[in-house]
């Protein structure tokens, strides 16, 4: 089955299921991808001075870590589900954070300069789109020379006991708990499927130096089920 991964249908899809994004998160990954984003920060060494963009930020979790991170730093999260935003924006009047925005933005056409940003984060978004050495060329564009991109990903394990579980996990738990929680609950549906078609990782880290980046590493978790790429602009 070929996923349509237009933006208007990603842009549909997230805006349903916008309002339990978070809680779904939580228990789908039983709060483990709390971990994974903390070492994905951690990495970025991202700190005060700096700017960072966080690409398809959806409710701003990593723009709250990088914020956090350094409270003296500027990040700019961007998306294309106008709904997800609102639920960035909501959780920013909360956290009070004064060196966060957050902005309409495609990763295939990012509205900034060449060499704007020092760090470039994205989480869960890149299996998302169509093309994502083209997308990848784009956050490079924007990025300065030096400067560091973080990717996680949900990807395939290479094990075939762990990817038994992991297909399990995403093709019956995963929309089970979904059709319950969320009015989009068949999105879950295409998020089971985006994962299987996701390259494995030692494919992925090849494609991210295809899209010009170097020094490109990885790190998978969980028995491979999540991975944090690491590469250089
Ligand atoms: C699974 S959510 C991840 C959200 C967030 N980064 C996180 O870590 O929880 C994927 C996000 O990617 C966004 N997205 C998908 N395609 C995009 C594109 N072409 N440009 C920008 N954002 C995109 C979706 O709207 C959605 O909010």
């Amino acid at each position: 089955m070929t996923l349509d991964k237009s933006p208007e249908k990603i842009a549909d899809m997230f805006d349903k299921v916008a309002i339990r994004y978070d809680l779904l998160n939580d228990l789908m990954t039983g709060f483990s991808h709390r971990r994974t984003r903390k070492l994905a920060v951690a990495l970025s060494k991202f700190h005060d001075g700096q700017a960072a963009i966080d690409l398809a930020t959806g409710t701003g979790d990593f723009a709250f870590l990088l914020a956090r991170k350094a409270p003296n730093g500027k990040i700019i999260g961007v998306d294309i589900s106008r709904k997800m935003l609102a639920g960035a924006r909501y959780r920013l009047s909360k956290l009070a954070f004064q060196n966060v925005d957050f902005q309409y933005g495609n990763i295939y056409d990012l509205p900034f300069d060449d060499d704007t940003f020092d760090v470039a984060t994205i989480g869960y978004g890149i299996r998302n789109v169509p093309d994502p050495v083209t997308a990848m060329r784009e956050v490079r564009r924007v990025t300065k020379k030096g400067g560091r991109f973080l990717i996680v990903e949900a990807t395939p394990p290479l094990s075939k006991y762990a990817r038994f579980i992991a297909n399990f996990h995403f093709s019956r738990l995963v929309p089970f708990v979904a059709k319950f929680l969320s009015p989009g609950g068949d999105a879950y549906h295409y998020f089971a499927k985006s994962v299987e078609q996701f390259p494995p990782a030692p494919k992925f880290a090849k494609m991210i130096a295809k899209a010009g980046w170097s020094e490109v590493y990885y790190h998978p978790m969980y028995f491979g089920t999540v991975t944090v790429f690491l590469a250089i602009c």
